[in-house]
């Protein structure tokens, strides 16, 4: 018989319930919450808000598309941390309760080992990684470079010093006016630019770490100067800025990866979060790291998702890894 499990994910601004049958996604619904759009960025508040009204109606479109029954499910696993408390405390007692209720295992899952470990989603790809493998989070709330082991087995060898790679994304976004999340958007307009036409700064930090707050700063005084004496010059220029900086942000990655492989001797990479889904970076990956084996998540399963938590709920449910009920949600926590 298939292992049946419901997955849980409401770490941030995404309320999403996933069915996995052993490695098989079965649904995969997400509720995005447009309501952060107008401020550029998530408001905490409206985000717990917004998953208290999504997660019973999602949760149950998740099991009637899989056409899976409650009572065919054998655990409830979800996002414990790292994210917004308020948000990761509503996802967390829904799945505590109907856990409790079913009286089936609950399994607590790290939202960013979830990020790395979605390609091994069955429908995914046929080219499955092997352990050790370089992975590459690059999402709205980290940059990290991760040296996994093993499933559960991962340490980080770089990370941000300062802002993710999905802030610079979105806050240089939304200095020229775009919307929350800026990231997509920037992708589109940058399809029809030219990526040398404008020079931004590449930070000089030292080792795997990264840094994109002076990128930023750059970036701000960039488009200040240049709109001070052209009001129309966002409007004209939007698809060679857009171009322009997601190739320097693009540039900093894929050097940080050559050297992340070069130290560990690994060339297994596997690209997690959602900026994975960027074009650019997929694109410039396969051309510049030709000698790597590279693996990107299906885009549905880059940006936050349960699937991602289901299947991780799945490995932790063939290694018996279950989670007591007085486990706590966590702000932070530590890959
Ligand atoms: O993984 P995710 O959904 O949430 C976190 O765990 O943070 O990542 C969200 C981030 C946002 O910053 C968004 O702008 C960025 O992923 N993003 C993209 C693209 N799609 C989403 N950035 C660049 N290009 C994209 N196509
Ligand atoms: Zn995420």
């Amino acid at each position: 018989m298939p292992i049946n499990i419901l997955g849980i994910e409401s770490s941030c601004d995404e309320t999403s319930a996933a069915v996995i049958s052993d490695t098989k996604i079965l649904s995969n619904i997400i509720a995005n919450q447009e309501v952060h759009q107008k401020y550029g960025g998530v408001v905490p508040e409206l985000a717990s808000r917004a998953h208290q009204k999504n997660i019973i109606p999602v949760v149950d479109r998740a099991l009637a598309e899989a056409n899976i029954d409650k009572k065919d499910l054998d655990a409830i696993a979800y996002t414990r941390g790292p994210g917004l408390l308020g948000s990761l405390l509503v996802g967390s007692s829904f799945a505590k309760s109907l856990s409790l209720s079913l009286n089936i295992p609950l399994i607590e899952v790290n939202h960013m080992q979830a990020h790395l470990l979605a390609h091994f989603i069955k429908d995914n790809s046929e080219n499955k990684t092997n352990f050790p493998f370089l992975g590459v989070n690059i999402s709205g709330g980290h940059t990290q470079i991760v040296l996994c082991k093993d499933y559960f087995e991962m340490e980080i060898i770089g990370e941000t010093l300062d802002d993710s790679i999905g802030e610079a994304y979105d806050k240089c976004g939304k200095m020229m006016g775009l919307n929350y999340p800026a990231g997509p958007k920037i992708d589109e307009f940058a399809r029809k630019g030219n990526p040398t036409k404008f020079k931004f700064s590449i930070p000089k930090v030292s080792g795997l770490d990264f840094s994109f707050s002076g990128l930023k700063t750059n970036f701000k005084r960039f488009i200040e100067d240049k709109s001070s004496s052209d009001k129309l010059f966002i409007e004209e220029e939007k698809e060679n800025i857009c171009s322009s900086l997601q190739e320097t942000i693009t540039k900093i990655l894929v050097d940080k990866i050559i050297q992340a492989s070069k130290n560990t001797g690994i060339k297994n990479i596997v690209f997690g979060g959602g900026v994975s889904a960027n074009s650019r970076i997929r694109e410039s990956a396969n051309r510049e790291l030709k000698k790597f084996k590279l693996f990107f998540p299906k885009i549905e399963y880059t940006t936050d998702n349960a699937a991602m938590i289901a299947i991780v709920g799945y490995l932790k449910y063939r290694a018996k890894k279950f989670t007591n009920y007085n486990v706590e949600s966590k702000a932070r926590y530590d890959i």
